[in-house]
């Protein structure tokens, strides 16, 4: 006995219509066609499934039976459809997320905040500097990109999520620590320690120098902001950082701010994707999870430049 799903289709909406036209109307078919179906579905089963009751036409004993059946299979194949749905859409997946350098201190907790929630997804994050990321960009190569300026130069759907001030660190023990209002001309002598050229951070204190008619001269280059804050412990020179990246050294007092005019330099976060690349609905929920959250973060990161 052959039944196929899309007679069973068939037979369901006959016999809750109780009319071929009908039936067939819902189906999008003729009512031929619907008839013929139906004719060929007794023929399989070897059983008379409707009989004609006037206009009407209601189903027999074996009908009904089959009723009950194709009630089930039905709902079954809903449930199916939709759970296979489910898997296709925000609950599971694989997300590749490259982010800059800097934004660990806020991404691998947003990830974590995420990946709570969504068990299912998978996020593989590349942490990596600008110059890498624009290359990414370039080659449709992360689903999201997390970084500070976005390229001008491509084709890009960006959104900014915060700020990021960049500020002037010393150690606590600085002569300069703790003054106000301290001119550029008192730090523009200083030994200087920065991120390395092809930094977003980098890129960003170079402009602010030629900007404000100074020229700047690193002493010594690091390609990681937690180097660069051991070093300024250390006494080795002033640095210029991501805010972001000194909530442990202030809540300890091992680093101080220092208050120089125009600092800080003011920035942006943004999460970046590239335009033509398909965005996975879980890829859109993990980039909307960001958005919602960089709203919090924003505010709890104002709270570090009072301290
Ligand atoms: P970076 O990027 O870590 O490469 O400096 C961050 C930024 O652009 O601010």
């Amino acid at each position: 006995m052959h039944i196929s799903f899309r007679q069973i289709q068939i037979f369901q909406t006959v016999a809750q219509t109780e009319n071929f036209t009908r039936a067939a109307e819902l189906l999008h078919m003729t009512q031929p066609a619907i008839s013929m179906q139906v004719k060929q579905l007794e023929e399989n089963v070897g059983l008379s499934l409707f009989e004609r009751q006037g206009k009407r036409i209601v189903m027999t004993a074996a009908g009904r039976a089959m009723h009950t059946y194709a009630c089930e299979i039905s709902a079954k194949y809903q449930g199916m459809v939709e759970t296979l749905e489910e898997l296709k859409n925000v609950h599971q997946g694989y997300i590749k997320v490259s982010a800059a350098n800097t934004s660990i201190y806020f991404i691998t907790r947003m990830l974590a905040g995420f990946s709570e929630k969504n068990e299912g997804i998978t996020v593989s994050l590349n942490i990596t500097n600008r110059k890498t990321l624009v290359e990414q960009l370039q080659n449709y190569d992360a689903d999201l990109v997390v970084m500070g300026e976005p390229p001008a130069n491509l084709d890009l759907h960006s959104q900014r999520l915060m700020c990021n001030p960049l500020v002037l660190i010393a150690p606590a023990n600085h002569p300069l620590a703790g003054q106000k209002d301290i001119p550029v001309s008192a730090i523009i002598g200083e030994k200087f320690v920065v991120r390395e050229p092809g930094s977003g951070t980098r890129a960003a204190i170079e402009r602010f120098f030629a900007e404000h008619g100074h020229t700047f001269s690193s002493t010594l280059e690091m390609g990681s902001n937690e180097s660069i804050k051991y070093s300024v412990i250390a006494g080795l020179g002033l640095g210029i950082v991501s805010l972001h990246s000194i909530r442990l050294e202030l809540e300890t007092h091992s680093l101080s701010i220092l208050d120089v005019e125009n600092f800080p330099i003011q920035r942006y976060w943004h999460i970046v994707t590239r335009e033509g690349k398909w965005l996975s609905p879980a890829a859109q929920a993990f980039k909307e999870y960001v958005i919602a959250e960089a709203a919090n973060y924003s505010q709890d990161y104002q709270r570090l430049l009072l301290v």
